[in-house]
């Protein structure tokens, strides 16, 4: 049974507007390991693609408290007692999502790959965030990275090869985070939607998200490839953009997804990804799952 028939047997709206019911998200306590012996380009033997995944690692210890809070604003105005639990999955998920890059960060910068400078830029920008945003467009901007990252999860991770062409020792962290933003990808939008966001600001913030997350991305891949020496790597570079925009051009072919966003019918669970989350779970996550 996929997971959009199993949320609308046990539906149960969450307003007038609303189609889905809730999804909960288990919590999981993976506990990984990075051993000293893992190649330094752990996807592909690769530094682009390497370095890019490294720097949206980098992102999320500070983004996800970030989401955290502005889902957690509002979380005494959610009278379903159903949105509660997802709210209470959606926090613990993203709170060890945190925690275990924390650790794969850690891990990095020992390795010599500067994430802890990129970590103290990204937590300056929440920060500004956070004191110039009102907490509508907070959770504005968690709804819309949100769809970021459950199209990466499953347009990109999920769904074509790079898990397979990761050190296998690698891979586990990846699926189990892509897997779990698959599974709360609604949490967010469905608490914008039960406090009465506006949809203009929903729309903008994502135009915004639109600009800032692949200028941050391109910036901080730009300044890992040049400490790493590989800025000149003219074959990673190519190898790289043609992944992502040339063949099997992965960001290429996510773009209708990502377009959908801006429909007034827009629901995260209208698009289900559930076989692929299952079989991900099976082949990654095993006994834990
Ligand atoms: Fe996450
Ligand atoms: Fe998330």
């Amino acid at each position: 049974m996929t997971a959009l028939a199993r949320i609308a047997g046990s539906a149960k709206a969450l307003g007038q507007s609303a189609k889905h019911a809730v999804f909960i998200p288990v919590v999981r306590r993976p506990d990984f390991d990075f051993p000293a012996d893992l190649p330094k380009y752990w996807w592909d033997n690769d530094p682009a693609k390497t370095l890019l995944l490294a720097a949206l690692s980098a992102s999320f210890p500070a983004g996800e408290r970030f989401f955290i809070d502005s889902v957690r604003h509002y979380q005494d105005q959610i009278t379903d007692p159903e949105l509660q639990k997802a709210i209470r999955g959606f926090i613990g998920q993203e709170a060890h999502h945190s925690k275990e890059h924390k650790l794969l960060n850690g891990y990095l910068e020992e390795r010599g790959i500067g994430l802890g400078r990129l970590d103290r830029e990204i937590q300056g920008f929440m920060d500004w965030m956070r004191k110039n945003l009102s907490p509508e467009r907070q959770l504005a901007h968690t709804v819309a990275v949100e769809h970021f990252t459950a199209l990466l999860a499953e347009e990109f991770l999920l769904k074509y090869d790079p898990l397979d062409q990761m050190d296998p020792r690698m891979a586990p962290i990846w699926a189990w985070h892509a897997i779990e933003e698959s599974e709360h990808k609604a949490v967010a939008f469905d608490v914008y939607k039960a406090i009465g966001g506006s949809e203009f600001v929903r729309v903008t913030e994502m135009m915004a998200v639109s600009v800032l997350f692949p200028v941050f991305s391109g910036i901080h891949l730009v300044q890992l490839m040049k400490e790493a020496g590989e800025l000149g790597n003219v074959k990673s570079w190519v190898q790289g953009v043609n992944y992502m925009f040339g063949k099997p051009g992965v960001f290429r072919k996510l773009l209708p997804a990502y377009f959908k966003y801006y429909s007034p019918n827009f629901h995260p669970w209208n698009h289900d990804a559930t076989p692929l989350v299952e079989k991900a779970k099976k082949k990654w996550l095993g006994d834990w799952a």
